[in-house]
C-alpha cells in the first residue's frame, strides 16, 4: 500500500524519461502540420481575394462600349474588341475603334525584340517593351495586375505608344519576369479581360545560349566605343558584337538545354487556354508572310512591317563557338543533335 505510489512514481519517472524525444518529435510534427494547413488556408484565401478584387471590366470600359456601335463586331469577336478610355488623355476620334489586348512571352535571346520593331513599325500597334523587367512591378500580383491594367487602358506611356489611334497594344514579358510564379492568376486575367497570347520561341536554344553568352560578355566588356548594345542597326557594329566567340559549359550543357526548354513547354502548357500564336524566330527570319499572320491574329490592318535591327550571329555556329570541339561531341547523339545543325564534324 505505502509502495504503490512509490512505484507509480517510478513508473512515472522513467516513462517520462524514455519518451520525452519520441514524445516531443510527435508534438512537433503536428504542430508542423498544423501551422502548414493553416498557411495553405491563409495562401488559398489570399488568392480568392486577389481574383475578385478585380473588376472584369473596368467602369471606364464599359461606359465607351456603351457609347460606341458594336453591332458591326462579329459575336466571336466581342471579348477581344476593346473600348478603353484612358486616364491622361482622350482618343478622340479614334474613340470607337476597337483595340485589342496581347502579351508577347518570350525568352531572352530569342528575337522578341526585333519581333517588336516589327509591330511597332505599324502605325496602330503600341507594343511597350519589357516593362516587368522592372522587379517592383512583379513584386506581388496586385502590382502586375495594376501595371497591366494601365498597359491595357493605354495609360502607359512609353515611345512605342500610338495612343489614340492604337488599334493593338501590348508588351513583350519573358518567362522568368513572374509569368510562370503567377501564371494561375494571370492566365484568369487574360481568359477575363481578352488578351490573346503571342508565344515567340526560338528553335536553335544553342544558338540561343550563344546569344546569352555573348550578351553577356559585352554588357562586361562594352565592345562598341564603351557602350553595351544587345541590338544593334549596322552590320559593322554587328561584325563587331560577333567576333567574340564564348566557350560553352559542356558539364552543364545538356541540363541547361533541357531548362530552357521545359521552361518553353511549361508556359504553353499554362497558357494555351487562352487564345495564342506560337511563333517561331527561325520562321520570321525565313519567311516575313508569317508577320501577316500576326496581323491577323490581331485584327489589324495588314501593312509590310520593317526593322532596322541587324542580326549580329550569321556564322555557322561552329565558327562561334570557341571550344566546338567539346560541345560537338556532348551534343552529338543527344536528343539536341539537331541544333548541331548541318555542320559536319570539327576537323
Ligand atoms: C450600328 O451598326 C450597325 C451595323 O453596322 C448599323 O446597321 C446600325 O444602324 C448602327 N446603329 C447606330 C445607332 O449607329
Ligand atoms: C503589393 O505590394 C505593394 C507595394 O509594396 C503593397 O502596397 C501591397 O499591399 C502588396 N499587395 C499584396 C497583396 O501583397
Ligand atoms: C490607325 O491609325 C490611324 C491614324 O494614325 C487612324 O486613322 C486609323 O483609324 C487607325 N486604324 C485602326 C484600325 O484603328
Ligand atoms: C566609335 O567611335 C568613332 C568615333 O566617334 C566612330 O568613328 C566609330 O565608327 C565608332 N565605332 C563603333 C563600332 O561604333
Ligand atoms: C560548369 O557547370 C558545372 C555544373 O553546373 C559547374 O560546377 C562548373 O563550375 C561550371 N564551370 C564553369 C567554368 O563555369
Ligand atoms: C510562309 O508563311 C506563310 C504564312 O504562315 C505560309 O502560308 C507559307 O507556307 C510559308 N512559306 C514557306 C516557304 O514556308
Amino acid at each position: 500500500m505505502v509502495q504503490s505510489p512509490c512505484t507509480d512514481k517510478q513508473v512515472y519517472v522513467q516513462a517520462s524519461k524514455r519518451s520525452p524525444i519520441l514524445l516531443r518529435l510527435v508534438v512537433l510534427f503536428c504542430a508542423t502540420l498544423f501551422g502548414l494547413y493553416i498557411c495553405y488556408i491563409c495562401l488559398q484565401q489570399i488568392r480568392t481575394r486577389v481574383y475578385f478584387k478585380y473588376d472584369l471590366l473596368g467602369p471606364n470600359i464599359l461606359a465607351t462600349r456603351e457609347q460606341c456601335n458594336i453591332s458591326a463586331l462579329p459575336h466571336g469577336e466581342r471579348l477581344y474588341a476593346h473600348y478603353p478610355k484612358p486616364k491622361t488623355y482622350s482618343r478622340g476620334g479614334c474613340l470607337c475603334n476597337p483595340v485589342r489586348f496581347f502579351a508577347i512571352l518570350s525568352m531572352q535571346r530569342s528575337g522578341s525584340g526585333w519581333f517588336e520593331t516589327f509591330l511597332n513599325s505599324h502605325h496602330n500597334v503600341s507594343s511597350n517593351g519589357e516593362i516587368f523587367s522592372v522587379k517592383d512591378r512583379r513584386k506581388n500580383i496586385s502590382e502586375v495586375f495594376y501595371t497591366l491594367d494601365k498597359v491595357f487602358n493605354l495609360d502607359w506611356s512609353s515611345s512605342a505608344a500610338k495612343n489614340e489611334c492604337s488599334a493593338a497594344v501590348g508588351l513583350k514579358w519573358m518567362l522568368n519576369q513572374g509569368i510562370l510564379k503567377y501564371h494561375e492568376e494571370i492566365v484568369e486575367y487574360f481568359k477575363h479581360r481578352g488578351v490573346s497570347t503571342i508565344f515567340l520561341f526560338r528553335r536553335n536554344l544553342l544558338r540561343r545560349m550563344v546569344s546569352i553568352l555573348a550578351n553577356a560578355y559585352d554588357r562586361d566588356v562594352k565592345q562598341l566605343n564603351g557602350t553595351h548594345k544587345s541590338h544593334v542597326h549596322s552590320q559593322t557594329e554587328a561584325e563587331v558584337l560577333a567576333q567574340y566567340k564564348p566557350r560553352i559549359n559542356v558539364t552543364s550543357l545538356i541540363l541547361d538545354l533541357k531548362k530552357a526548354e521545359d521552361m518553353a513547354a511549361n508556359a504553353v502548357k499554362y497558357f494555351k487556354s487562352t487564345r495564342h500564336i506560337i511563333l517561331y524566330y527561325e520562321d520570321l527570319v525565313s519567311n516575313r508572310t508569317k508577320l501577316m499572320d500576326v496581323q491577323d491574329f490581331l485584327s489589324i490592318p495588314q501593312r509590310d512591317l520593317i526593322s532596322h535591327q541587324v542580326k549580329i550571329h550569321t556564322r555557322p555556329l561552329s565558327a562561334q563557338v570557341e571550344n566546338w570541339d567539346d560541345v560537338y561531341k556532348v551534343l552529338k547523339g543527344s536528343k539536341y543533335e539537331n541544333f548541331l545543325e548541318e555542320e559536319g564534324p570539327p576537323i
